[in-house]
């Protein structure tokens, strides 16, 4: 949760990454929480309204949020605790009592206990939870609300169409970060890089835009800041270096990120980022 996350490294920059819930007094309290944290900015994910069509997830029954896991924001909130004991709409749920249920009961148990909460709160928070994080209205009114909402510099994550760069510029955001989200949301969805260029063009420069999706060697950097991304993010390659080797497999994997970057530089013969433009791209 975003207060551990800038205790572990209080010199970090900490974004605190905001998904907008159907509840408001759930929003405005995580973004108190960002704030009194000491939180760099705001970054308002607005293509994940609702997940996207995942066939391994589905397959596999992927989806931790239902064991509590992912969720630790949410239970540590005081304003959706709060709001646990209100009614939920839609039919009260009666699963059979399987295996799969039981092994679902003692996970929720265990979550619970580190967040000293009962089994019952547990299932009242899940099911709070799934009702209230899809929030397919979101819309640029309920982005503006997050805008005044906070002291903190607010980035827009998951725009790819120059249009709503240039309306969420016009809005006051101070970033706009370009993705696809991996890929992940909408299949065959725009390149996150290809993207770029006329993202940049629509900010004219009066904000930064970032970039991630795809983005998994020192070289893909570097193109992307050539494109004017001024920063690039990484999704996948870190989830993988923690499976790998935890905490010491993702500083290995920056180690060498950042080397790539840095020699690709070198072999370009860039001595400085701020000489990087699409011109080095041409061939
Ligand atoms: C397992 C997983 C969980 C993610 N969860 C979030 C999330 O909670 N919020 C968010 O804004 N993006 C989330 N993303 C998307 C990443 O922030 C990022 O946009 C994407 O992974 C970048 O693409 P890459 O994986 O190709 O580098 C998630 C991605 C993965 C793979």
């Amino acid at each position: 949760m975003v207060e551990a996350a800038k205790g572990v490294n209080p010199e970090a920059l900490v974004f605190f990454q905001l998904y907008h819930s159907t509840d408001p007094r759930v929003v405005e309290s995580f973004l108190r929480r960002a704030e009194q944290a000491g939180c760099a900015g705001v970054v308002l994910t607005v293509d994940t309204v609702q997940l996207g069509w995942r066939p391994r997830d589905l397959a596999l029954g992927h989806l931790p949020f239902l064991k509590g896991q992912g969720l630790a924001i949410y239970l540590t909130d005081p304003a959706f605790l709060r709001a646990l004991e209100e009614p939920l709409e839609g039919p009260a749920l009666r699963p059979r009592p399987t295996l799969a249920l039981l092994k679902n009961l003692l996970a929720l148990r265990r979550t619970g206990r580190r967040f000293g909460l009962s089994l019952t709160q547990m299932q009242k928070a899940v099911r709070r939870f799934v009702a209230t994080y899809s929030f397919p209205e979101l819309s640029w009114e309920e982005v503006r609300r997050v805008r005044e909402a906070t002291s903190l510099p607010l980035l827009l994550k998951g725009l790819l169409h120059p249009e709503d760069v240039a309306k969420a510029v016009a809005l006051g955001v101070d970033g706009v970060y370009v993705s696809n989200h991996g890929g992940r949301q909408v299949d065959g969805s725009i390149a996150a890089l290809k993207a770029l260029p006329l993202a940049v063009e629509a900010a004219e420069g009066k904000v930064p835009v970032l970039m991630d999706s795809g983005v998994r060697t020192g070289a893909d950097a570097v193109k992307a800041l050539a494109l004017g991304a001024k920063a690039v993010g990484l999704g996948r390659p870190y989830v993988y270096a923690l499976a790998l080797k935890g905490e010491e497999g993702v500083g290995a994997l920056l180690d060498h990120f950042l080397a790539e970057v840095e020699l690709t530089l070198a072999l370009m013969g860039v001595a400085r980022l701020e000489e990087l433009g699409p011109a080095w791209l041409q061939s």
